[in-house]
């Protein structure tokens, strides 16, 4: 792993994004996958919103969330949750950047669905310093839609293919971005690390 650490800081002090592919294996999403929640269709999500007071505007996003209590987790999320912390131990150690806690939420994009191009910073709140999405779709092919696309600095994009166990992870104040509609269910947990404590507001 700490060679794909190593890749993910370089790619952050860089360009500001990094791409890991093979985050988690097969074997750790399918353990996911396999959890209530998804099996049985979508169990405790609710339509996500576009602030912090959660106003639902389906023009703009459409995908369903179920924020995850890192305390109350099952084993397959915590493998990935643990696998998080050794990332900002190590993000903290080389980068010398100041990240307390973080935030994630399960993340459905039904057929169709898409999230307009947007900042993961709130208006009123800096505290979102890194955004951390691990996808979990085995077998993704190009044709079936559901890109992300960052906007980059120098205005070049990159297209990033939902492809399971491939981490994305990029600056939250800097890079704007977008989800593609796709044909098929869009699954990830999608996260971001912050510079205060997390207060657990979407429990
Ligand atoms: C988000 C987001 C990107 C993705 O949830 O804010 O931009 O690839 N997600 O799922
Ligand atoms: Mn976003």
């Amino acid at each position: 792993m700490t060679e794909k650490f190593e890749l993910i800081a370089d790619g952050l002090a860089g360009s500001g994004y990094a791409v890991a592919d093979d985050f988690l294996t097969c074997e750790e999403v399918s353990a996911i996958l396999s959890l209530p929640l998804f099996v049985n269709g979508m169990e405790g999500f609710r339509k996500a919103g576009i602030s912090k007071q959660g106003a639902v505007h389906s023009e703009i996003r459409g995908d369903y969330i179920r924020w995850i209590d890192p305390l109350t987790a099952d084993q397959a999320t915590k493998v990935y949750l643990d696998r998080l912390q050794d990332l900002i131990r190590y993000l903290k150690q080389t980068l010398f950047i100041s990240i307390q806690d973080a935030e994630l939420h399960y993340t459905i994009y039904p057929p169709g669905t898409f999230y307009k191009r947007h900042l993961d910073q709130f208006r009123k709140d800096d505290h979102r310093k890194l955004s951390v999405i691990c996808y979990l779709n085995p077998g993704w092919k190009e044709e079936q839609g559901g890109q992300l696309k960052l906007y980059m600095e120098d205005e070049s994009e990159k297209i990033i293919l939902p492809e399971a166990g491939r981490l994305v992870c990029f600056r939250s104040d800097l890079l704007e971005h977008e989800v593609l509609p796709a044909t098929r269910p869009r699954l990830s947990i999608t996260g971001w690390l912050l510079d205060c404590p997390a207060e657990l507001r979407h429990l």
